[in-house]
This record gives C-alpha cells, sequence and structure tokens, in this order.
C-alpha cells in the first residue's frame, strides 16, 4: 500500500473525540492500551478492519483481539461462556488478559482470521476505555506495528511504523506493562496459556482454584504467534551471567549493545574489558524490566549496534513474559 494519510498526532483537547469520530468512519486510529499501543478499528466494520490487515501488512488469516467497554458486552462477541470467564473478568478486567472463547455467529471471519474462537479484553488505559465507551462497540486491535516489527510502547514508535499508512495516532504517554497482554483459552479442555503476559500462571491458578498450562511449543497453535513478531532488527543473544562474563574478551573487539538487570554484574562487565561499548541497566524487577524491554530495544536498533547482548533473567513465574518476549527475539 502507498502512504494515503496524512497522519496525525491527537493530544489535545479534544484527541479523544477525534479518536471516536475517526473511528465511526471507519478509519484505523493507533490507541494507547495498558500492555502496547493497538492499532483500532470497528470490529463490526469489516471494511475497517481490513485497513488494519493493510496498514501493518498482516496476513489475513492472523487473529485480532477484540477490545471492549466491559465485560456486559462478551455476550455480543461470544457464545457458550462458561462461568470461570466471568470471574477471571472480575478479577483482572480492565486488565492485560485476553480470553479466548467461541465467537458469536455473527463476528465476522475476517476479525479471528477464519477461527470459531475469538480473542477479548477490556483494557486498562483511561484514553482507549473512554473511546470504548463513547462508541459502545467493540474494537479490533492488533498492536500498532508494523508485520514483524516490535510491538510500540511509546507513541513516536508508533508514528515511526506506521505514518503515512492510518488515520491518526492517539498520544497516551508510555505504556504501563510495555509486554502484550496474557492469553488464556478457555475453549481447550483445560485451560491453557497461549501467550504468556502480565497476568502470571500462578495468577491464574490461584484464580481459578485449577492448573493451568501453557505449553511450551504454543507458538504453533496461533496464527500470528511466531518467533518473528518479537524481534528487534539486530541480532540479539541471551547470555547467562557467568556466560557473560566468560565472553567479555572477545565482546570487546565488537560493537554491540548490553542489557543488564544485575548491577553486580554490570560492574563486574565494566571491570572485566577495556570496553564496554553500550548499556542499559534495566531494572531487577520482572514488571519494571517489562516496560522499558520494548522501548529499549526500539532505541537500541536507532543506533545499529552488530547485536544486542541480554543477561539472562531469573526463570521464575514473574519473569515469564520477559523470557517468553526475550527467547522470541534471539531465534533467528
Ligand atoms: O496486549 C495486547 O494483547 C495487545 C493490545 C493492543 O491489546 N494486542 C496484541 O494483538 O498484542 P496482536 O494482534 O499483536 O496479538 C494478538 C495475538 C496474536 O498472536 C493472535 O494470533 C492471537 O492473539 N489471537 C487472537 N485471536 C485469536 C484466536 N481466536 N485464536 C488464537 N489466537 C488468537
Ligand atoms: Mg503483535
Amino acid at each position: 500500500m502507498s502512504k494515503n494519510y496524512h497522519t496525525s498526532l491527537l493530544n489535545g483537547e479534544n484527541s479523544v473525540s477525534q479518536a471516536v469520530s475517526l473511528l465511526q468512519k471507519g478509519e484505523c486510529v493507533a490507541l494507547p492500551t495498558e500492555t502496547v499501543y493497538g492499532l483500532a478499528a470497528d470490529a463490526s466494520n469489516i471494511i475497517a478492519i481490513n485497513k488494519i490487515f493493510e496498514a501493518k501488512g498482516r496476513p489475513k488469516n492472523h487473529p485480532l483481539i477484540v477490545h471492549i467497554p466491559d465485560v456486559s458486552h462478551l455476550e455480543n462477541w461470544a457464545k457458550a461462556i462458561p462461568s470461570t470467564a466471568y470471574d477471571l473478568a472480575k478479577l483482572f478486567w480492565p486488565g492485560p488478559l485476553s480470553l479466548l472463547l467461541k465467537k458469536a455467529d455473527h463476528v465476522p471471519d475476517e476479525v479471528t482470521g477464519g477461527l470459531d474462537t475469538i480473542a477479548l479484553r477490556v483494557p486498562a488505559h483511561p484514553l482507549f476505555l473512554e473511546v470504548l465507551t463513547q462508541l459502545n462497540t467493540g474494537l479490533a486491535a492488533p498492536s500498532a506495528n508494523r508485520y514483524k516489527q516490535l510491538s510500540p510502547t511509546i507513541a513516536e514508535q508508533v508514528m515511526q511504523g506506521l505514518d503515512g499508512r492510518i488515520a491518526a495516532v492517539l498520544e497516551g504517554g508510555p505504556c504501563e506493562h510495555g509486554l502484550e497482554s496474557t492469553i488464556l483459552d478457555l475453549v481447550s479442555q483445560k485451560p491453557r496459556i497461549l501467550r504468556a503476559g502480565p497476568v502470571t500462571q500462578q495468577q491464574l491458578e490461584t484464580a481459578m482454584g485449577q492448573s493451568v498450562d501453557i505449553p511450551k511449543n504454543h507458538t504453533e497453535l496461533v496464527p500470528g504467534n511466531v518467533e518473528a513478531h518479537y524481534q528487534p532488527n539486530t541480532p540479539l543473544r541471551i547470555f547467562s551471567s557467568e556466560q557473560l562474563l566468560a565472553e567479555m574478551g572477545e565482546l570487546s573487539q565488537k560493537n554491540y549493545h548490553l542489557i543488564v538487570w544485575s548491577d553486580t554484574v554490570l560492574e563486574q562487565c565494566k571491570k572485566a574489558t577495556s570496553r564496554v561499548a553500550t548499556w542499559s541497566n534495566l531494572k531487577n524487577d520482572a514488571a519494571l524490566f517489562g516496560r522499558e524491554l520494548y522501548v529499549t530495544l526500539y532505541q537500541v536498533d536507532q543506533t545499529c549496534p552488530e547485536q544486542i547482548i541480554v543477561e539472562q533473567p531469573p526463570q521464575s513465574d514473574a519473569w515469564a513474559a520477559v523470557n517468553d518476549r526475550l527467547t522470541r527475539a534471539a531465534s533467528r
């Protein structure tokens, strides 16, 4: 698609009503969520939905998540809804949990990539919620990036990828979580996590009083849930702290960017070599690390190092979403 739009950055007093009016006209508008920016369009308008695929360059069989104003809209989009869906909605909505349910018969195939299931969530960002409340319907919204690029967590990053390809971007500041929502499949026999996210396996198990699967090879289950979606342009490698220190000598010959979460390891790296190229010291806290991860990768990409080296985070439940995205980022 050629660049057809003059993309406005909406950030004034009337920004929400401007976004609403564009969405009502069947345009795509990038909106902030608490996870990442989403590229929103009216989920009941097939022409609008097709614009999402065109703007992103995304294959048509990749299903979209539909965002609803509150739980009372669930039945408009899904059928045969188990009671656990309502229990989880009470605990986690608005918030970063997408529930996979049987789709209602009238939902267009364009939204679900032809599948008979639909992913639904109520987002927590106040601006997105305000837009949804005014429209009083569902908005399909994948992450607001071009196909295969990193999900944007600041408006500037949305603009860099989609300027000229969509009607507008609603400025909503940096995203709180910085990683995409957890996707929980409630259609399969046993609940299972299709994509790790800010709501963790343990939180879900506690809430549901039953075990929740997190399949290792879940990527193939979902068209569009593939490795290449979460990769920076620069090759990325993950090193344990020990490996990192062992490699420092060799690394000093190269133009790399180091991402660490441990102050001690950073100090040791600096001692072990005459030259640590550039580094980002993210926090030793899964939520804070997650918030900074994509924006750091985006900014590092602009400086074009030969590679990005990341200190491997702990392997605990809290870090599952971070580890999932890092593993995908490193898999090429
Ligand atoms: O946090 C998020 O979920 C963000 C914000 C904008 O809400 N959205 C997001 O959308 O990450 P997207 O399209 O980039 O990723 C959605 C994932 C895809 O991997 C897609 O395959 C999966 O959800 N998905 C959506 N509907 C599905 C369905 N019916 N069955 C299986 N997977 C589905
Ligand atoms: Mg995406």
